[in-house]
């Protein structure tokens, strides 16, 4: 994430220099081109701090989502109560048998569902259901 993050700061980078020339073609004067890649150059940090800020954002939604939308069943840091276990059938999310299914197995089961489970594609996007792949894999025992 942090990587994608930074890719699409260069890539946004880019960009902005090719919008700065646009914007002050040659024979406008030194000064306001100067201006304008002061600009650029200020627009293009900026948007590095936000790229940067991006992961942790995206690792607190996943806390949240996974708050609203998984611990009822799931239990609070993935492990279930002993009364939704024996009901449902589920496994601490943290335990070996869930951590030893694959990220595709566990994108699988959160969209499509899985035993009472219901899937969650079309309630969560794809890239929410990514992050909380990731989620689970903090809980890990
Ligand atoms: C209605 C209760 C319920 C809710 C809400 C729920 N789950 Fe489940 N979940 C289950 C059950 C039941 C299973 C299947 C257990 C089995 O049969 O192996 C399951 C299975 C899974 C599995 C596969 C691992 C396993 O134990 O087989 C993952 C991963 C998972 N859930 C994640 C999530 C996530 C993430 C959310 C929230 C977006 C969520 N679940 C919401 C009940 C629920």
């Amino acid at each position: 994430m942090a990587k994608t993050g930074f890719a699409e700061y260069i890539t946004f980078a880019v960009i902005l220099r090719r919008f700065g020339s646009y914007f002050a073609p040659r024979g406008l004067g030194e000064e306001r081109e100067k201006m304008t890649m002061r600009l650029v150059v200020t627009i293009a940090l900026f948007s590095l701090v936000i790229a940067l800020a991006l992961p942790p954002m995206a690792a607190a939604d996943a806390a949240a989502d996974y708050k609203a939308k998984c611990q009822a069943c799931h239990g609070p840091g993935g492990v279930p109560s002993e009364g939704m276990a024996k009901s449902m059938g589920m496994k601490p999310l943290g335990g070996a048998d869930v951590q030893g299914m694959s990220d595709a197995d566990l994108t699988a089961a959160i969209a499509n569902g899985k035993g009472k489970m219901k899937g969650f594609k079309g309630t969560l996007t794809d890239a929410q259901i990514s992050d909380l792949v990731k989620y689970i894999r903090t809980l890990k025992k």
